[in-house]
């Protein structure tokens, strides 16, 4: 309803009889001026900062979900707003705030960081404004947070963790891993799941070492983990953090002696940075590079011609959350406050995704296969399979009171 003059929907409310409202002038401007009207999306990402390619990528994505719609959701064609969201939690509530009571958006897309979204789900729970989240794994909102018009397209911190937890445990001879990450939730949420996966098979943590987002200042730290003699360190940082600690831990003398292990965001978007010091690193996520099926094939093919880049698991988030969109949109006619089919649809959809299919938990979550990637050249090449449909951390999926 955005664009229905408010003296009209006032007139509506209060008068309601047709010759009044034709006297106000609105008598053409009812429910099929709203479904006409352009569909107005708030997009807010990092565009500068550590986590800047990765809001690129997302916004890629979903432009080229959008246009593979026919530029249009539900019938309607979509109006972006975009906002830099610079991952700064001390500026989240004014930015979205913005988008959605000054811009009046319908959707908001956003965001990386979980700290940012943590103060985002705080005002679209409250406006209940439609929020697809394409990247931040923040737990809660999957848990005590989870509301039904939040949906996440992405992942929650803990499934990238736990799939690697799984996967050393399987190997056996890997028994004592050390772990560093930056100390924010979602630093906390990988490692809490790397070791729900590895300590269930037997593994144990031997040193945690933490960093404050987004400092890079990794010396000090390298040097105890070469004291620390683990047999494998796992690492969370991503974007360009990550190709800095790549590189720092490759010229430690670390990357052949320690193997270095981590959620897929460690070697995401980044690997033409790093200039060969990720070479054979090991990591976990919901995509990768070399799944051959014609979806995925076809995806790569129309992103890479689209936007001369090659596509990541960013990008496949951003372009799931506009058809994800679209589906929801279909289902209510384009009617967005047709609140019960939209989200009714999102729920209940299966997205045929470059990552294989998947499914929204009920707290609305993506269930999904976790694949083992390693780092060959420029690619996260897929070895295996290291989780199948995973769901979300069993504490999350108790606290979420939705579909229960
Ligand atoms: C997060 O803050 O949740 C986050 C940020 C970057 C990633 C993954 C997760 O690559």
């Amino acid at each position: 309803m955005t664009d229905y003059p408010k003296t009209c929907r006032l007139a509506r409310r209060t008068l309601a009889s047709t010759v009044t409202l034709a006297l106000l002038g609105c008598a053409f401007v009812g429910t099929s001026q709203a479904q006409q009207a352009k569909i107005k999306v708030g997009m807010m990402l990092p565009y500068t900062g550590t986590f800047a390619p990765l809001g690129v990528a997302i916004e890629n994505g979903f432009r080229l979900g959008l246009q593979e719609q026919g530029g249009k959701l539900g019938g309607r064609e979509v109006e972006i707003v975009k906002v830099d969201d610079e991952s700064d939690p001390a500026k989240a509530t004014e930015n979205i705030n913005r988008l959605v009571s000054r811009d009046k958006v319908d959707v908001v897309l956003g965001t990386v960081h979980s700290g940012v979204a943590a103060a985002m789900v705080r005002v679209t729970r409250e406006s209940g404004t439609l929020q697809i989240i394409p990247n931040a794994g923040f737990a809660p909102v999957a848990g005590p947070l989870c509301s039904p018009n939040i949906f996440r397209t992405s992942f929650s911190n803990w499934q990238s963790g736990y799939a690697m937890g799984v996967e050393m445990a399987r190997r056996g001879k890997v028994k004592n891993v050390a772990t560093i990450a930056w100390r924010y939730a979602a630093g906390e949420e990988a490692v809490k799941g790397f070791k729900d996966g590895f300590t269930k098979g037997g593994g144990q943590i031997t040193r945690e070492l933490w960093l404050p987002f987004p400092t890079v200042e990794f010396q000090a730290l390298l040097t105890e983990i070469g004291a620390a003699k683990a047999d494998a360190t796992y690492a969370f940082f991503a974007g360009a953090g990550a190709a800095k600690f790549l590189k720092d831990y490759d010229q430690a003398g670390l990357r052949k002696t320690i193997p270095l292990v981590g959620p897929g965001f460690l070697t995401d978007g980044i690997l033409e940075a790093t200039g060969g010091a990720a070479e054979g690193v090991e990591t976990t996520l919901h995509y990768g590079d070399g799944i051959d099926t014609p979806k995925n094939n076809a995806f790569r093919l129309a992103y890479a011609k689209t936007f001369k880049l090659q596509p990541d698991g960013y990008a496949v988030a951003g372009y799931d959350s506009a058809w994800l969109l679209g589906i929801g949109m279909k289902a209510a006619g384009g009617d967005i406050t047709r609140r019960k089919e939209l989200f009714g649809a999102m729920e209940g959809a299966t997205i045929d995704s470059p990552r294989g299919k998947w499914k929204m938990s009920p707290a609305h979550n993506p269930i999904q296969d976790h694949y083992l990637r390693k780092v060959v050249g420029n690619e996260n090449r897929v070895v295996s399979v290291a989780v199948k449909a995973l769901d979300d951390d069993p504490s999350m999926i108790a606290a979420c009171p939705m579909g229960k």
